[in-house]
């Protein structure tokens, strides 16, 4: 070799050396395949609605509401009833068990501050806690993602609380609050990167609302890379990986974002559904499986590691509230301004009312995305581990009942995406 090509590639590796980080898990090498622990700390009607139906309040139709037009102990005590038995330790087991190697847990600001007139009831973070201690004692690596920030990043009941629009990027104070938590965050986790290795500073913002709440997601990603590489105060990096999330804009608008060498440890979380638009919920099951198959050209090349923190295998928006409390779905027209595609009857529900076709379908539907999504991003985590009754999301009905595998490599169609 070249003597001058020799001292660059020594360079090179030299600079690699001082810069390297030990993540918890392999990223890049290693695929992640995981679930979302979903509507456990952060309420979400359509997971659970149960705990909304059983307030006898149709006002009451997010956490935040949860906490505004109850009695305070009367909700304080479902809540604890809900964080003991919703996911316990042998969730953890059984999320091993099925080969998966990863949960993303969503929690919401008000776990760690509340502020005057804001009516969320406390208590969930000691459960985070719990959370890390049965993955660790699992073989699991956790996904701590902020699911909900002061303001409302969109406005979504999974954000705590439902508006018409997001204030959080609107208000400076909002902003400041969130980087806080996000240091209170990595310094709760950053000598346990071997379980939490990674942090979401901020699940879903808004960036279809447009330029102004893109540019201080922007530089909010900025600022959480501080809070959450540099926790030491120093020029010493943590080994926690910031996970960013794309704010619903297409991955070419990111290209070049906080890429190495200049930054290190940072990851692109992207969330892939096929049920939220007219379009979508009218495609054919083959049309959704194309679909999945095609995301491969759409995800290929990126350049950061990139994971597909939230997707699922439903074709449908029939699941009572998934589209909020009180709000129907377009699939059978009950959304205001959608057209009636079909009946949700034998769609949504318990897996004992799906046909064997349907059930075939979800295979192949689960198949074709994990195949996609391991093809050619670094992994994924599904939505979601448990629902209450919309089995065709949960992938805990999936292992009961035959269409998602109990080990996520043994594939039925391998070849279903040609
Ligand atoms: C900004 O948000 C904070 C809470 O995060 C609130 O106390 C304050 O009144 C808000 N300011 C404005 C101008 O809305």
């Amino acid at each position: 070799m070249h003597s001058l090509a020799k001292l660059a590639l020594f360079g090179l590796a030299a600079v690699r050396q001082a810069c390297a980080i030990s993540p918890g898990f392999p990223y890049g090498s290693e695929k992640v395949r995981g679930v979302n622990l979903g509507g456990w700390l952060v309420l979400e009607p359509w997971i659970t609605p149960s705990l909304f139906d059983n307030t006898g309040n149709d006002a009451i139709v997010d956490e935040w509401t949860f906490g505004e037009y109850q009695n305070y102990d009367t909700a304080l005590g479902v809540l604890q009833n809900h964080w003991n038995t919703w996911i316990t330790e042998s969730d953890f087991a059984a999320i091993a068990a099925a080969g998966l190697n990863h949960v993303r847990v969503p929690i919401g600001y008000w776990a760690f501050e509340v502020g005057p007139g804001e009516p969320y009831i406390q208590g969930q973070l000691p459960y985070l806690q719990n959370a890390v201690t049965w993955a660790g004692q699992n073989g699991l690596k956790v996904i701590v993602d902020l699911h909900g920030a002061p303001g409302s990043q969109n406005g979504y009941d999974n954000s705590g609380h439902r508006i018409p629009y997001p204030e959080w990027q609107s208000n400076q104070t909002n902003v400041q609050r969130t980087d806080a938590i996000i240091k209170q965050l990595e310094g709760m986790f950053e000598s346990q990167t071997n379980v939490v290795s990674i942090i979401a500073p901020l699940n879903e913002p808004a960036g279809y609302d447009g330029d102004q709440i893109l540019s201080v997601v922007r530089q909010y990603w900025y600022d959480s890379y501080g809070n959450i590489r540099y926790p030491y105060g120093t020029s010493q990096q943590s080994n926690t990986i910031e996970l960013i999330h794309d704010a619903f804009q297409p991955l070419s608008y990111w290209t070049g974002f906080m890429t190495p060498p200049n930054y290190q440890g940072v990851a692109m979380d992207t969330h892939i559904y096929q049920v939220f638009s007219d379009a979508d919920v009218a495609m054919t099951w083959p049309q959704h499986i194309s679909a999945a198959c095609a995301e491969q050209s759409a995800l290929s090349g990126f350049d950061l590691w990139l994971i597909v923190g939230e997707w699922s295998t439903s074709p449908t928006d029939c699941a009572t509230y998934l589209n909020g409390r009180g709000v129907g779905s377009r699939y059978d027209g009950t959304y205001s301004g959608s057209t009636y595609v079909g009946s949700c009857t034998g769609l949504t529900g318990s897996a004992s009312t799906f046909s064997a076709a349907y059930k075939t379908f979800l295979r192949q539907f689960w198949e074709a995305q994990v195949i996609s999504y391991e093809a050619a991003a670094d992994g994924w985590v599904m939505w979601a581990w448990k629902t209450e009754s919309a089995d065709e999301w949960s992938y805990s009905a999936g292992l009961q009942n035959g269409w998602i595998p109990q080990n996520p490599t043994d594939l039925e169609y391998p070849s279903i995406c040609g």
